[in-house]
């Protein structure tokens, strides 16, 4: 029998972490032959609910499952931990203005960061959903200088499915048969979903849907404020496909990508396609063997680079906040 792999989930009380417990218990996070020990990390006020989904957790009686535990203490709940799944933050109310929301995750991330860099296992894998998502990995990544860099990441993966979802519909085609679409950028309204190197059956995306009015008009704003679309539909914002999201992301991490395909995800720039070294910026990305390689040499158009410019600066920006605020 394998040893369990330990995945750790903040915010285990919340919306996304309720849907996304129950898949990682069910084997779809890191394959149906490997086993799972949870840790649900939540504040004190929420350890009594995260309490009844790891009642749940035991009722749907998950064979992968080899332990559940629940704490309110960061550095125990990152103590071996193999998958940190950095999912509770806190979110912006009303009259908050973005300094404020930073400070505030800054209180959260930075001794996350710290508790990963103290206790994680050597193998430990980041990811955050909790948002602002790219600068929250980046206060985590500031606070643990002895992980690599490259294992902190944030989740762009929904934007992705996302812009596969808008781009099956224009074009009648089953996402199965989509490939290569990219994020670019932040997981915000300036991200930058892009379709010029994506393939359609095979075939250049841009080039058969053949309809800038729909590309800047229609998919673009769509795939960007879906968020808020969600919200005004459901009363509550995306959860069960954020937790799918993260699924995604984590899994094409451990297990790679198609050998013809690739994944969004914001991980911590090298400079490739100008994109500031240190941010943590979504790229088409490949992985291999548990490692990402952003992917390299794609022709980037005028329309393409405006936006990814936008979205970058918003980063670079956040950084500068972040910094001024002393976090980083
Ligand atoms: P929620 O409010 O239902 O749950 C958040 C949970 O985090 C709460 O139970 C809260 O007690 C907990 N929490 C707060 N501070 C914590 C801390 N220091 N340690 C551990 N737990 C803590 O929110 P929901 O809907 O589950 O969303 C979670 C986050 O994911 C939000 O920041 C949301 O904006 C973000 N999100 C990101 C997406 C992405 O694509 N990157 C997509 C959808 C949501």
């Amino acid at each position: 029998t394998r040893t369990p792999v330990t995945v750790t989930v903040t915010g285990a009380a919340g919306q996304i972490g309720y849907a996304l417990l129950f898949r990682i218990a069910s084997g779809q996070l890191l394959g149906a032959d490997v086993p799972v020990r949870l840790r649900l990390l939540e504040i004190p006020q929420a350890v009594k609910a995260a309490e009844g989904t790891a009642m749940e957790l035991d009722d749907g009686a998950f064979p992968l499952v080899s332990g559940i535990d629940i704490l309110d203490d960061a550095t125990r709940a990152f103590d071996g931990t193999n998958i940190a799944l950095l999912v509770g933050a806190r979110p912006r109310t009303k009259g908050m203005e973005r300094g404020d929301l930073l400070e505030a995750n800054g209180g959260i991330f930075k001794p996350q960061g710290e508790a990963i860099n103290a206790g994680a296992a050597d193998d430990v894998k980041v990811l955050v959903v909790g948002n602002p998502a790219n600068t929250n990995a980046l206060i985590a990544q500031q606070h643990a200088p002895d992980v690599p860099a490259d294992r902190f990441t944030a989740m762009t993966r929904l934007d992705h499915n996302r812009a596969l979802a808008q781009l099956s519909k224009k074009s009648g085609v089953p996402v199965a048969d989509l490939r290569k679409v990219t994020i670019w950028g932040n997981h915000s309204a300036t991200q930058y979903p892009d379709i010029f190197h994506a393939e359609v059956s095979g075939k250049n995306a841009a080039e058969t849907v053949n309809d800038q009015d729909w590309l800047e008009n229609d998919f673009i704003p769509t795939v960007a404020k879906r968020g808020a679309a969600i919200i005004e539909a459901r009363g509550a914002s995306s959860a069960a496909s954020a937790a799918s999201a993260a699924i995604d992301h984590v899994n094409l991490w451990v297990n790679g990508t198609a050998p013809d395909d690739w994944t969004s995800m914001a991980v911590v720039s090298d400079g490739s396609y100008d994109v500031p070294e240190g941010l943590i910026s979504s790229f088409p990305v490949t992985t291999k063997n548990g490692k990402w390689e952003i992917v390299q040499g794609l022709e980037i158009n005028d329309f393409s680079r405006t936006r990814i410019n936008a979205s970058v600066t918003e980063l670079s920006e956040e950084r500068e906040a972040v910094r001024k605020l002393g976090l980083i």
